[in-house]
């Protein structure tokens, strides 16, 4: 019996991965997960190199690694997802002690690599982009009793200049309506009733079937979700601005199902800015969007990602980001300083920006997103939400958690046969992490 350490970077998308990557491994090697990495015996890193100096995280964690293997030779040590897609063998060259190196398209046959691996001990690497097999590899992943993920599509084919994704994870490439049916269909059996799709671009989700030519794209596929009975939410993550035509933001009016929550990166509130992004909107076409579905679902809360610092981002272009996060009101947010990418075309831009300057603005941005959060909280008071009942609640006095479509958590009492359900709830307080109510 293998026991098996999974450290993993990254997003929702390459927890999903991991999650495939341990049904897959449980398939073919007798094994038991550990969380304790000091008592593994094959362990593994799935990586994410979207921001931060991701090479030199990894070296760190590899030289930790590196003392284990040093007293035990058995070990295995596999590095995979984007930093093994972009750095490949070069990770050998600096952690010789490394055993295999795959990608995010090869995670379904780490299982054959550590069996190969254990007979030779030699190096193994596959980082090829190969599209969606590994899908055809696992179940499905379990988020909690209630809610699921479920990836749609992976790859980006845009090209906004500070990216690397599209390196890392290749071309667009959609899963077929039909495989994504059956699965969400099985989670359905299993209980799930909110559904999280996922992709880099979820909304450029398109596939069109190779026998009889039929083309499903994003609006046909949430209308197949919205018709399965028993799933009662749908979300998704991430949309692109350029590709929310007003196909999808009429589906806010055809399907109730669709969450009054959605995320929306802008990057940035200076047109400027979005260009030298390579974008593919601007400010104006940004807020278009937003007042269209605003008509449609007045309640709707909207979130982005912001890139501070981005090259040549002067005071007037950082002045007009906090403009339009004071329009829109943007909720709970993700704001991150600009970082280098190895290979993408921002890299040669000039930036004059001092480090500690575009700290101040991040803290500065951060600060005005946590107090509108807030006020979004403290707006919630009194009003009757509709909850989604996840659980029996141990930890608090009220008895039952629940989600709001604002993805807040409800503790409040009521009967256990409304859990998988969605009852109204009138929310009394606001709590640090949650909010109480009665039913
Ligand atoms: N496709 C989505 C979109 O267009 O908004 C986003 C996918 S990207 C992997 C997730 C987020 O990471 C981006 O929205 C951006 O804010 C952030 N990001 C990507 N590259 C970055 C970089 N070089 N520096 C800082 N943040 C970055
Ligand atoms: Fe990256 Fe832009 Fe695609 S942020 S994932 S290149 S849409």
């Amino acid at each position: 019996m293998k026991r098996i350490y999974i450290k993993t970077w990254g997003c929702q998308m390459n927890e999903y991965d991991s999650f495939i990557i341990k049904k897959v491994i449980k398939k073919k090697i007798k094994c038991k997960i550990t969380k304790k990495y000091k008592k593994a015996d094959i362990l593994i890193l799935n990586t994410c190199s979207v921001r931060e100096k991701a090479q030199e995280k990894l070296f760190h964690q590899l030289g930790r690694w590196k003392k284990l293997k040093h007293k035990n030779k058995k070990i295995i040590i596999a590095v995979g997802g984007c930093v093994a897609n972009q750095e490949g063998i070069n990770i050998y060259k600096r952690a010789p002690y490394v055993d295999i190196i795959f990608g995010t398209q090869t995670i379904h046959k780490l299982s054959n690599m550590i069996v190969e691996n254990y007979k030779t001990r030699n190096l193994l690497i596959n980082t090829k982009l190969i599209g969606l097999k590994k899908f055809n590899y696992y179940s499905y992943k379990k988020q909690t009793n209630i809610k699921s993920y479920i990836t749609i599509m992976e790859g980006c084919n845009k090209k906004c200049t500070f990216c690397i994704v599209p390196t890392t994870r290749g071309k667009e490439i959609s899963r077929s309506y039909k495989e994504i049916i059956l699965e969400i269909k099985h989670m359905v059996q299993n209980n799930i009733k909110e559904i999280i799709l996922l992709g880099q671009n979820v909304n450029s989700y398109f596939y069109k079937d190779k026998k009889n030519g039929y083309i499903c794209k994003f609006s046909k596929l949430l209308y197949k979700i919205s018709e399965i009975e028993e799933i009662q939410r749908i979300r998704f993550i991430t949309s692109h601005p350029k590709d929310f035509n007003n196909e999808i933001i009429n589906l806010y009016k055809k399907i109730p199902k669709l969450v009054n929550f959605l995320h929306l990166p802008i990057q940035s509130g200076s047109n400027k800015i979005l260009k030298l992004m390579k974008r593919g909107y601007n400010i104006k076409k940004y807020k278009n969007i937003v007042n269209k579905i605003l008509k449609i679902r007045p309640n709707m809360q909207i979130s982005s990602d912001f890139i501070i610092g981005f090259p040549g981002e002067t005071k007037k272009d950082f002045y007009k980001t906090k403009k339009i996060i004071s329009e829109i009101n943007f909720d709970n947010s993700f704001s991150f300083i600009y970082s280098k990418r190895p290979n993408t075309y921002a890299n040669k831009l000039l930036d004059n920006t001092t480090l500690e300057e575009k700290k101040i603005r991040l803290h500065k941005i951060q600060k005005m997103i946590s107090y509108q959060t807030m006020q979004w909280n403290r707006k919630m008071i009194g009003t009757i939400q509709n909850v989604l009942v996840h659980n029996k609640n141990n930890n608090f006095s009220k008895k039952l958690i629940g989600t709001t479509e604002n993805n807040r958590t409800v503790c409040f009492n009521g009967n256990e046969n409304t859990i998988g359900k969605i009852v109204p709830v009138k929310i009394t307080k606001m709590k640090r992490k949650y909010f109480e109510g009665n039913i």
